[in-house]
Parts: C-alpha cells; structure tokens; sequence
C-alpha cells in the first residue's frame, strides 16, 4: 500500500505553485530547486531563471544581497538584520504585494525557510527564525539483525528499520529519502541510524560495511543531515584485533584515530559517535579502571579534528542491583558517575543525558545531570518511541510533556530553563519504521513533528505545535477534523498518565516488553525500578533526612521543594516520598482516592476518543481511520486493565475503599 506522505500531502505545496526563482550558494539549493520543480510541475507553475519575473524567490543569503532592489527581498534582509547576529540555519520570509521571498543565512536556511513557507501558507507577513539549538538530532535503535522479539529496531513500534535489513544496508534507500525529507521539513539536522546497544554485524559498520554507510549518508545529506554511528567502546577489540580497548593505553587512541579517518575518507560530514558505555552491559572503560571521561576523551580526539562530536550517554546505572539493599537508589546514579567528572571532558564530548533520572517514564522529575556539570556540554535525550507510553498503540502527545522538561527553570534559582543549559541540543529516540503510516499509530506522527518544533524553538506552544502539525496532516480545510484530533490529543498524555502508574511512581510496566500493567512486575528484580508497596504505603523514599538523598543532587529551590512533603507537587509525590496509603494530596483527595478517580476517569476519557474518532468516519483516509480505529480499541481495552488492576492493587494492600462507593476492585 503507498505510504501516507504525514504532514507533506501534495496539497501543501500549493505555495510553491506559481514563478519561482531559486538561487544560492551551497549543496541544498540543488534539493530546494527539486523540491520547487516538483510543486510547480504538479500545480501548474514553473521556475523562473529571471529574478524579477519571478513570484517567488528563494535565496541565500549572499545570492539575496545582489537582488535587494527587490521589495520582498529588501524586506527580508531587513527583517533578518533587525533579527540580530547572524547564525546558521536562519531565515527570514517576507511579503511585499503579490511577491513573496524567502531568505536563508545560509543553504540550510533556504531549505527550513522554504519548507515553513509550506507551513504558513502565507499568513504572516515578515517572518524571521533561528534554531535555538545547532543539534537536534534523532537516535535509531534501529539492528542490522532482526531480534526474535523486538524485531530490527529495539522498542520500535513501527515496523522494520528504515535503513537495514536481514543483516545489510537495505539495498533501496528510497524510503530514507522520504523519511529524510520529512526531517529536513521540521529541522532534524542529525541523525544516528544505528541502536545504542551495539551487536556483532553493527560494530562492522565501522569497518568492513563503512562503504554501505556512505550510501545512506548520501541520502540523508541531501536534506542537510549529517549521519552518526553508535560505536562499540569495544571496538578496537572486536574489530581491530588489540587485546585491549583501554583508553589509556596508546595502540587504542591509536586505534580510534585510524578508525576515524576511514569514516571520514568515507563521509566526508560524519557527524561523529554515540556510545553507550558500562550501560545495560555495554562495555566501557570500567573494566579497565578508567572512567568516562577516560573514555569519552579518547573518542573525541579522535573525531575532533574531523569537525565530529561523541555523544556519550550518561545512562549509566548499575541493572545488577540487589533489590534488598535500599540505600542504592537507581535514579542517583548519572549524578554520582558523572557530575565529579565535569571539567574534564573534551570540548567535543557532549554528555547525552536522558530527561528524567530514571528512564523515560510517563512522569519523572527532570534529571539532575543537567544542572550539575557546567563545564560538559550536555544534550538532553528525549524518547519518541512510545515504550513506557503505550508503544504506539495508546494516543499519547508528548508535546507537553517534553515542552514541560525544556521550559523547566533547574538551575540559578529555578531561573535558568532546561533548554538554556543544552549546549549540545536536543536528542530523540526516533519512532519510525517501515509502516505504512511511518509511526505504526498515525497520530503518534505528532510526536516526530512536535519533537522537530521544540528542539528548533523549545519555548514553543506545544497545542499550537499540534494544531499546526494536525492542520497539515489533515487539510487546513477541513476545521472540524482538525479541531476534534487536536482535542483528542491535547490532553492525551495526562490522559495516559491518569489510567497508569499515578504520582510519579513510575515501572509499573510489564517487564521486557514494558507493555500493559504489572504492578510488582519490576519490585523484586535486579532494575532498581522499586514502588515498595506495603499494607501501609507505597512510594520510594529519596529524601535527605530519611531516604536515598536523591533529593540532595538538585539545586536549590528544587532540593528543598522535593525533600518537603509540604511543598512536593503531588504529580512527582511518589517518585520523592514513601507515604501512608491516606496521604492527603495538595488536591485534597488522599492518595488511593487518587488512584481509584483517575483511573476511572482516564478509562471513561478514552471511551470519548473512541467515540470522537467514530464521529470522522468518511472525513479523513479510510485506512487512516481505520488504523486508528483498531488502535483505540486496543487503548480502551489496556486502559480498562491497567484500571482494573491499579485499583485492585491498592485497594488489597490498603484496605481502603472508594470514597463513592464504586465498584472498582473485581
Ligand atoms: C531503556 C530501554 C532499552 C534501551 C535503554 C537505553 O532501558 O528499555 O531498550 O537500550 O533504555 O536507553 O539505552
């Protein structure tokens, strides 16, 4: 079946439909020229070799200047001077009368710039906009080989990876060039195509397969992506033959440094590595007594006078843990491994940290690491794959969520915001595959285009975010759709949070696959991923006075907010506080009640969306409903059980039964 063409329908090139000039300097404005020849060859306009008979130019920034006696192109230089210091990326797009122009700083300017023109469709008049990150950048957890289980990409709900298959580079990149595309319309200018947990076939990406990894870099680098790899810290053991892959030791600095000229012999723009040390069973400099600044330097010299960066993932925790021993707490560990390392890293390390202290969970405070090593650039890693928010199958807008985790004010008194300490960007795990409808959910579509909006301009609005993306996902002419999947989705992450693990509590998740409920799944288990529920209470104690000390790595105001019950905000109660089932939240209601009304609420509330999304039936795609029907039945089912469950569960170790008498526990 052909494969639904997301928030770039044929319809949303209309703006290109007329006389458009297209000049620059740089490699993408041959891709910006094709992408204007293809709109005006399907709504009947044409390219313009003459400027000024032109209706549409679209211009570098250098190419703009000589053709400032233009009105729309004054305009935009003028806007873009007003804009302040120059930066790569920027554009500006101006109207004068019927003539529009769209002005790139630079040749990845001109191609964000014209793919917003798609956007606006001419609504304001002067528009001017630079990245606030240089990097943002999209992981794939994506294997060479098929896992029985999770199939090519690891937590991947969506098909087949996009770039391999049975053990190879797909020998057809076509879909990758639709995929980067659709990247390049929302500003991802980074891409890892390989898992971070490296297997066999996938360290040889680096070596023998490097070739087949240029191929895919040709692709993406027509959309201005620069392509990464994750590496193997064992590389130089696996693939070069050293008995050793010690940081410190010179035949593996030598190593890594001959490894790395042959990527670059090989991609010319390698836009470097990402590695998941001592991590989950990775290897790492651990076992040879060195630490991750050890680690990661060796990697960063070698890549640095290539222009290339190591994304070194501060994931580091030990999956070993006794669950008996309760003075090590799971969400402590970046902090204690990596904050006594700042100052220490390469300039070229960015210390890739993931948002919350424990592991993408629908609710967790933000993580402590980014506020604690000043001197380390760090990106934050976001997830897009839906693994703890219902892989796919349950409509979940993380929009808000991630919006939530960028504005977040952690450090300087809670003045300074998240996005504001990422130096090194914004990072995703990518939620695309093979599926037809690229995210396996169609609305989970939002999620890649929210996470493209927000690490270009963090303090986005993210409903405005969804509008946008639904408006062109589904026509701007039909409102009515519009307006009912926005309203379907604006509140689809509360909704998600209200019927699974309550107040911050987190891994309540079946274990392996993490899907569907399992309250003690992970209680008795080596993952440091504990709720401690008793008849008494439920929650993990992480405070100062009583707990793990967790609370003590944040900085003020958050250390004291968070030790305090008093002044805990109750979504995050549980992730800092072991407390009596009776526990009187800030919303008045004691913590069971919680449990019992926001399950019963979230289940009666995807009962709407089914009834919402019945009401579309005829107005969008019919497999398009289709799919997303049969998705929210499987929601509404899941929703019932994690109810049915979280309710039963409380209610046997508590005791306690709901305030209005409802039937709740089976
Ligand atoms: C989670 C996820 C793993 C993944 C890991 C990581 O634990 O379940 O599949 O490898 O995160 O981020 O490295």
């Amino acid at each position: 079946s052909p494969i639904h063409a997301a928030w770039l329908p044929e319809d949303a090139t209309t703006a290109l439909a007329t006389a458009v000039h297209v000049s620059g300097t740089g490699p993408l404005v041959a891709t910006v020229s094709d992408e204007a020849r293809a709109a005006t060859r399907l709504h009947g306009g044409h390219l313009e070799p003459d400027p000024t008979a032109a209706r549409l130019l679209l211009l570098t920034l250098d190419l703009a200047r000589a053709l400032a006696g233009e009105p729309a192109v004054a305009r935009a230089l003028e806007a873009l001077d007003d804009d302040g210091p120059s930066c790569p990326e920027r554009y500006a797009i101006a109207r004068d009368g019927d003539r529009t122009a769209v002005v790139g700083e630079d040749d990845h300017g001109l191609l964000h710039g014209t793919f917003a023109l798609l956007r606006h469709r001419g609504e304001e008049d002067v528009v001017v906009r630079r990245p606030a990150h240089r990097s943002r950048m999209l992981d794939h957890w994506d294997n060479m080989v098929s896992h029985p289980v999770m199939g090519t990409v690891e937590r991947g709900y969506a098909g087949d990876s996009l770039f391999f298959a049975d053990g190879d580079v797909r020998a057809d990149l076509g879909r990758v060039a639709g995929y980067a595309r659709l990247l390049a319309s929302i500003g991802v200018n980074r891409v890892a195509v390989n898992n971070v947990n490296v297997h066999r076939a996938e360290t040889e990406l680096l070596g023998p397969r490097l070739a087949d990894v240029a191929r895919i870099a040709d692709v993406l680098r027509r959309w201005g992506i620069r392509l990464h790899l994750s590496v193997s810290f064992a590389s130089p053991i696996v693939l070069g033959g050293l008995s050793t892959a010690d940081p410190l030791a010179e035949e593996v600095a030598r190593w890594w440094t001959e490894a790395a000229g042959r990527v670059y012999a090989a991609v010319p723009d390698f836009g470097g590595f990402v590695v998941k040390a001592d991590s989950e069973g990775q290897p790492g400099p651990f076992a040879y007594g060195r630490d991750h600044a050890d680690g990661a330097n060796v990697l960063a010299r070698a890549l640095a006078p290539h222009g290339g960066v190591v994304h070194w993932r501060a994931f580091v925790y030990d999956h070993r843990q006794d669950w008996r021993d309760r003075s090590t707490d799971r969400a402590r560990a970046a902090s204690d491994h990596f904050a006594p390392l700042d100052g220490r890293f390469e300039p070229d390390v960015v210390l890739q940290v993931k948002h919350g202290p424990i592991d993408f969970q629908v609710r967790e405070p933000v993580s402590p690491v980014l506020a604690a090593v000043p001197a380390t650039t760090v990106a934050v890693e976001l997830q897009l794959t839906q693994e703890y928010t219902g892989q796919q199958r349950h409509v979940c807008y993380l929009g808000p969520a991630w919006s939530e985790v960028l504005t977040f004010g952690l450090a300087e008194r809670g003045t300074r915001p998240v996005h504001e300490l990422v130096a090194g960007g914004v990072v995703g795990v990518a939620n695309v595959g093979t599926d037809e409808f690229w995210t396996g959910h169609p609305l989970a579509q939002a999620n890649l285009f929210a996470f493209g909006a927000l690490a270009w301009d963090p303090t986005a609005d993210p409903d405005a975010v969804l509008r946008e993306w639904a408006a062109a996902t589904f026509g701007p002419d039909d409102e009515d759709v519009v307006d009912t999947v926005c309203a379907m989705m604006t509140d689809s992450w509360a909704t998600y949070e209200s019927y699974t693990a309550p107040l911050g509590v987190g891994f309540m998740v079946r274990p392996g696959h993490h899907y569907g409920p399992d309250v003690d799944g992970y209680e008795y288990t080596p993952w440091g991923t504990y709720h401690f529920a008793d008849r008494d209470g439920i929650g993990v104690d992480r405070t100062r006075a009583t707990g793990t000390g967790f609370t003590g790595q944040y900085p003020s105001p958050w250390r004291e907010r968070y030790e305090d019950l008093a002044s805990c905000p109750d979504e995050l109660l549980l992730f800092f506080h072991h407390v009596p089932w009776t526990h009187r939240l800030h919303s008045g209601r004691t913590v069971v009640q919680h449990v019992y009304d926001t399950h019963l609420a979230g289940v009666e509330r995807v009962e709407e969306l089914v009834r919402q999304w019945a009401g579309l039936e005829g107005r969008v795609e019919a497999d398009l409903f289709a799919r997303v029907q049969e998705r929210l039945a499987e929601q509404r089912r899941s929703a019932q059980e994690w109810c049915d469950q979280l309710c039963t569960y409380v209610w046997r170790h508590s005791g306690v039964p709901d305030e209005h008498g409802r039937p709740i526990h089976p």
